[in-house]
């Protein structure tokens, strides 16, 4: 098979977890005899200095010509701390989501036997946690209105949700539960907010159309709660896109370090690939940062875009592999730098 795959390192530590991506895709279609061809696109602050465009035109246009999307990741200092800036490097992300229309975002949370004792919960706790949180990622409060009034001293952003946009992902979470346990958590504020109440309202209608899937709804803010004290509770979770932000990042504690958090954009046009950590500046160019998420995401491409389910296992299993053996990286306890991980899993891939 032919994999026209489009890589948007970005900025931070992108560049180096998505090169061994790279390598991982590489060493399995060396394997199984696939041709995989990549083209580079410029990305986040990375474009605005090339381009003055966080997701520029050509980059949009590659996009839309590839059959997947490696992404790394997007973020840059100079812009954090300068609440003037009218440009800034997330607004890339935020543009690629809505002009490929990606508007699921699937983050796989697992655990690793061998680093139960790595995550800040109990081992007991977290040992055999397994579930999906299946985000909405491009409506809600990340593309209401938002602006100022008063003279600039009052700020607002609106969440605003369609009864199309929250059918089309409660339907997908539904489809994912119906094919793992069989268990759906909505999660919502429907004490509080309108459109948590539209959320809810339309789930229960759904409910009859899956009578094998158990249905349970849950605020927030218990979610937030339940999450760290019972994460083996969960099987499917979907949500809306701020909560979907939130939730994910505490989530990622269960499996250990948000260095192994992989997940898969999906929609209307080509689907991406990312890890859920950011560009962690402090660590870009060290050759520190765990690219380990970075792989994972490159096999949930193989598994999503390509319908390549034996190549995606494959990637797992030397993932695994690395981590059992303590091939890994300082987040996790180890002394091996980024590369040195990345070569380790693309040769076990190999051997495999
Ligand atoms: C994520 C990130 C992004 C988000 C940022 C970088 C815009 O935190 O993918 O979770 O908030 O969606
Ligand atoms: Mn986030």
């Amino acid at each position: 098979m032919r994999l026209s795959i489009a890589k948007l390192p970005g900025d931070g530590i992108g560049p180096e977890v998505v090169e061994q991506a790279v390598k991982a895709v590489e060493a399995v279609c060396d394997r199984f005899g696939h041709e995989a061809v990549f083209t580079f696109g410029y990305m986040g602050a990375a474009a605005i200095d090339r381009f003055g465009d966080p997701y520029p035109e050509e980059t949009h246009k590659l996009c839309l010509e590839s059959d997947a999307v490696l992404f790394g990741a997007v973020g840059d200092p100079r812009y954090d701390n300068d609440p003037n800036s009218k440009i800034r490097p997330e607004q890339g992300l935020l543009a690629i989501r809505k002009q490929l229309g990606l508007y699921a975002n699937l983050r796989p949370v697992e655990t690793f036997k061998s680093l139960v004792n790595k995550s800040p919960l109990r081992a007991e706790l977290v040992d055999g946690a397994d579930f999906l949180c299946v985000r909405e990622l491009t409506g809600g409060m990340y593309f209401g209105e938002r602006g100022r009034k008063d003279g600039g001293d009052t700020a607002y952003d609106t969440c605003v949700y369609s009864r199309f946009e929250v059918d089309r992902i409660l339907r997908l979470a539904f489809g994912y539960a119906r094919r793992r346990r069989k268990h759906l958590t909505v999660v919502d504020k429907a004490n509080i907010m309108e459109t948590s109440r539209l959320w809810r309202a339309i789930a229960k209608e759904m409910e009859p159309e899956y009578p094998d899937v158990v249905v349970d709804y849950m605020f927030v803010d218990n979610a937030a709660m339940q999450l760290i004290r019972c994460p083996k509770f969960f099987d499917v979770i979907v949500t809306e896109n701020t909560f979907g932000d939130i939730l994910t990042d505490e989530a990622s504690c269960v499996s250990g370090s948000m260095g192994l958090l992989a997940s898969a954009s999906i929609g209307k046009h080509t689907s991406l690939f990312e890890p859920i950590h950011g560009s962690y500046p402090q660590a870009a160019g060290k050759n520190i940062a765990n690219p380990v998420a970075s792989i994972l995401s490159a096999a949930m491409m193989f598994e999503y875009s390509f319908g390549l389910m034996e190549e995606g296992r494959i990637i797992r299993e030397a993932v695994s592999a690395s981590i059992e053996e303590g091939v890994v990286t300082e987040d996790l306890g180890g002394n091996k730098s980024t590369s040195e991980v990345g070569d380790w899993i693309a040769d076990k891939i190999y051997k495999l």
